[in-house]
């Protein structure tokens, strides 16, 4: 049963002809009401897809609203709080990417969508956590300029007979830095019976112990899939949430401080006075959006 204030954004969104797109991480009354739900990549190919729509109200951070401009430049996108910015994506600048490239003459550069549009420019390609392997298996070149995870870039490299060097050399996320072995070893020992599933943004040491390492879209379909009746979640708390939308099995957070707090600071209120006031307007210059849609529609092409 949905609220006064779900219900206001439901008819403001018509009145509108608004759609609102959520990632996983989304608070559980936000991903109540929205269109469309799902992990970068997801969001990346529904983006690619609307139609008919003039507003597209978007419940995720920057890099994402951003790269739904690039993809439909004649829209209206807003993001309901103009901080909700992803620490990681401000990690690696276009200049950083333009000196490793001349550093690597060579290698191809493969970023992941967590960057700023002015890093996306500069890419050949970019990937998600959800196809990252695939992107890198599709290049020609043996060497591949990776950024700006860390973890992923390892990830990638356990899966590739090619070289994966990260860019920068510490790219993180603070969220799924949180965990570690201990934490998934005290998961594992106080619910044995259940499934390990671990977002390839946490450090190698805990991806080592995880029974399948998946994007929060794989984590979904995976529970859906499985004989499993449990699952330990490792990734940010409210991709449980995401789970019990869809499914009726136990879902145990691997931590519940993994909190995501930029995803955190859209609220309903906001997601409201955003459909009213047609704020906050995100957008990108016409030529870094041109070029960094090359990058973005390689990836889409290389996931069909
Ligand atoms: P996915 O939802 O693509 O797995 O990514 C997780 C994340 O941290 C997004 O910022
Ligand atoms: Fe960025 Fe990490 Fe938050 Fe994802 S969970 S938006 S990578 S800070």
């Amino acid at each position: 049963m949905l609220n006064q204030l779900q219900r206001d954004i439901l008819r403001l969104k018509k009145e509108k002809n608004a759609i609102i797109l959520a990632h996983n991480y989304q608070r559980r009354e936000i991903q109540e009401i929205a269109d469309f739900k799902g992990d970068s990549l997801e969001l990346c190919v529904e983006a690619s897809r609307i139609e008919g729509k003039d507003i597209v109200v978007f419940c995720g951070v920057d890099f994402m609203a951003e790269t739904a401009y690039i993809l439909n430049p004649d829209k209206k996108i807003l993001i309901p709080d103009r901080g909700a910015e992803c620490p990681m994506a401000h990690m690696l600048s276009a200049e950083d990417v333009r000196m490793a490239r001349k550093r690597y003459p060579d290698a191809a550069v493969v970023l992941y969508v967590n960057t700023l549009a002015e890093a996306k420019a500069e890419a050949d390609i970019l990937c998600t956590s959800a196809n990252a392997v695939r992107v890198v298996e599709s290049l020609d070149e043996d060497l591949v300029l990776f950024g700006p995870d860390r973890n992923l870039a390892w990830y990638v490299q356990q899966h590739t007979d090619k070289t994966v060097i990260p860019i920068p050399e510490e790219g993180h996320c603070y969220v799924h830095k949180m965990f570690t072995a201990g934490d998934v070893m005290a998961a594992r020992e106080k619910y044995p019976e259940a499934e390990l599933l671990i977002h390839p943004e946490c450090d190698p040491e805990v991806q080592e112990l995880a029974d399948h390492i998946l994007s929060t879209g794989g984590m979904l379909r995976r529970v859906l899939e499985s004989d499993g009746e449990s699952f330990i979640i490792g990734t940010e708390v409210d991709m449980s949430t995401r789970i019990s939308l869809e499914s009726d099995k136990r879902t145990i957070p691997l931590l519940e401080e993994a909190i995501c707090e930029n995803m955190k600071l859209h609220t309903l209120e906001k997601v409201k006075n955003s459909l009213i006031n047609e704020e906050f307007v995100v957008t990108v210059p016409d030529e870094i959006a041109r070029r960094a849609r090359r990058a973005v529609e390689r990836m889409i092409e290389v996931s069909k």
